[in-house]
């Protein structure tokens, strides 16, 4: 953790001086100014006054391993933290097979941030950029488990904090019909052994609108609420409810499977599969998900099972043969 700011957290809504800081941590005062301005750069408010020093806001959105509350046995227990990484995901990849179960590996920013179907992923200043590694006792053919539990537990620890969160298949997170947060898988398997499972989560809590605009289709936490939501408190919460779900991954999927369903917003809506085999696109209606995590699509041509995909949601088409909403462009999301 940044020295500055674990100096300034416990002194939260109080000055301190740059004297005072610099002595204490034994930096010059230009080096506790650079943090300063590092701080700030990453989205803590740090006001500074010529006669009093620095002085962290109460209330503030401070994300650092001291502020997280860890209510859980397993998942959270070893925290690897950074302020800037190309991406969570490929920390955790590397460090994975010596880690112990459940590490967590979190940053302020990622400069490199990966999407599902080889996307790049906008991973500004205020959002939660994590990934969790997980050691589940299961065989490799069970793994499209682990993206159904995670996007149940994001969603569960949504809804807890008061959002209207759903699942836009396989493991988008929708409030409305904007994203807030996506799920990125990685696994690292032997023939018949999962050795490790890289999740991905990331989640626009606070990030600014600007960020938002470039991502189409997309919505943060904050602009929901109308104000800061606390970021170390969200991830307490996924945390808890990830653990919950993990301990039961292997003989209690009937109740994740049950849920996921409970929370979809893509069952029973017309889809689009984009590029769902080398055949091109599929269109239907999303009529379930099978135990392994595929969407069954009800298609002219019967039911079809799609494993993996673009998946976009098409308006339902009004009596004059047009979708419902044109406000905006696009007709799915
Ligand atoms: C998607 O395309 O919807 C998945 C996005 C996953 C983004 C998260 S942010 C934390 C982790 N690190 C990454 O590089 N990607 C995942």
């Amino acid at each position: 953790m940044n020295p500055v700011l674990a100096y300034l957290l416990p002194r939260t809504g109080s000055w301190v001086s740059g004297m005072e800081v610099s002595k204490e941590l034994g930096i010059s005062r230009a080096a506790v100014w650079k943090h300063i301005h590092k701080l700030r750069a990453l989205g803590c408010t740090i006001e500074t006054s010529p006669r009093h020093g620095y002085r962290l806001t109460a209330g503030g959105d401070i994300l650092a391993p001291e502020t997280i509350d860890i209510r859980t046995k397993i998942l959270g227990t070893c925290i690897v933290f950074s302020e800037s990484v190309t991406s969570t995901n490929e920390v955790a990849t590397k460090m994975a097979r010596s880690a112990k179960d459940g590490t967590l590996v979190l940053s302020l920013i990622q400069t490199a941030g990966m999407g599902r179907l080889q996307r790049s992923w906008s991973s500004p200043p205020g959002g939660i950029w994590m990934s969790l590694i997980l050691k589940p006792e299961i065989p490799p053919v069970l793994s499209p488990r682990i993206g159904m539990m995670a996007a149940v537990a994001v969603a569960s620890a949504l809804r807890r904090a008061g959002f209207h969160a759903k699942i836009k298949w396989p493991n988008d997170i929708l409030i409305g019909d904007r994203k807030v947060c996506g799920i990125l898988i990685e696994l690292g398997a032997q023939m018949d052994r999962l050795e490790y499972a890289v999740v991905g989560i990331g989640i626009n809590a606070n990030v600014n609108d600007e960020a938002l605009l470039e991502e189409w289709g997309a919505t943060s936490l904050g602009k929901e609420l109308g104000r800061t939501v606390d970021r170390s408190e969200i991830i307490s919460c996924v945390l808890e409810e990830l653990e919950l779900r993990y301990l039961g991954l292997g003989a209690e999927f009937q109740e994740i499977h049950r849920e996921w369903e409970a929370f979809s917003a893509t069952l029973g809506q017309e889809v689009m599969v984009i590029g769902w085999s080398g055949n091109g696109d599929l269109a239907g209606k999303a009529e379930s998900l099978d135990q392994d995590g595929a969407l069954i699509v009800g298609t002219s041509q019967g039911l079809v099972r799609v494993l993996a995909g673009d998946c976009r949601h098409l308006r339902p088409l009004n009596r004059s043969g047009c979708r419902s909403t044109a406000a905006r462009p696009g007709s799915e999301i």
